[in-house]
């Protein structure tokens, strides 16, 4: 199979696709900004942490600036025209500052647990966080946040705490106004795979070292 360069500036198209997730912060007025981000990854899980990265010039990082918190709402394909809508500047039909873009899109806030914005109650998953740090990585700044409450909504989740695809329908922006959403759930062969993985290191002499039951809680230096 042959291998095409793609051009650098177009490089991230390959990071796709992303969920879209609905961003809500406020200013130090108090007025409720929501813009949808797909650069939001989780970056730890004790403590619970995730990173949001932002455009310079966005609402959003202003208010993180000025607040220190924000919260990070999770939408269901459904919601796709009012992502959109809240997406105005990058969509094209720029909202002033001091419009609240939840009452545009015809989204409904709600208190937050612990945190001053908003959740949306509109989407499924809600993910409150307190700044730690802001760091100018090029033309976007990235935020680190404690996740300080989560809440979703019921039914969303299993007994195990994990997402009910077929029911949340995760919205994930493919480029610039094409989203897809995921219609299966597959699971891995974890048992054949385990068995594949120890019987090639058995066939070069390798021990197989123990399972790992909690990597959570591994020291790096134990890695
Ligand atoms: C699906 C989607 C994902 C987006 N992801 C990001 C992102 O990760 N980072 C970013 O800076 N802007 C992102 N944008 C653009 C902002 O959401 C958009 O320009 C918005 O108007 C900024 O609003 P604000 O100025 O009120 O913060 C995204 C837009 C869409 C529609």
């Amino acid at each position: 199979m042959s291998k095409k360069t793609l051009q650098l500036d177009k490089s991230h198209r390959l990071l796709a696709p992303r969920i879209a997730y609905l961003v809500t912060s406020i200013d130090k007025g108090g007025i409720v900004n929501a813009a949808p981000f797909s650069n939001v990854t989780s970056v730890s899980t004790d403590p619970q942490r995730l990173v949001l990265s932002v455009y310079k010039e966005w609402d959003t990082i202003r208010n993180i600036q000025e607040v220190g918190q924000f919260v990070v709402n999770v939408p269901s394909k459904h919601l796709l025209r009012q992502i959109w809508i809240c997406g105005d500047k990058y969509a094209g039909h720029p909202i002033p500052s001091k419009v609240n873009e939840l009452e545009i899109a015809g989204l409904e806030a709600m208190p937050s647990e612990k945190v001053q914005p908003p959740r949306v109650k509109d989407c499924f998953g809600h993910l409150e966080c307190e700044v730690q740090w802001i760091k100018d990585v090029g033309n976007h700044f990235l935020v680190l946040g404690d996740i300080v409450a989560a809440s979703y909504t019921e039914g969303c989740l299993d007994e195990n705490m994990v997402q009910v695809i077929n029911k949340t329908l995760p919205l994930l922006e493919v480029c610039r106004g094409y989203f897809t959403s995921p219609a299966d759930v597959v699971e891995v062969d974890r048992e054949t795979i385990k068995n594949e993985v120890n019987g090639k290191l058995a066939q070069k002499g390798i021990r197989v070292p123990p399972e790992i039951k909690k990597y959570e809680k591994l020291k790096i230096s134990e890695k």
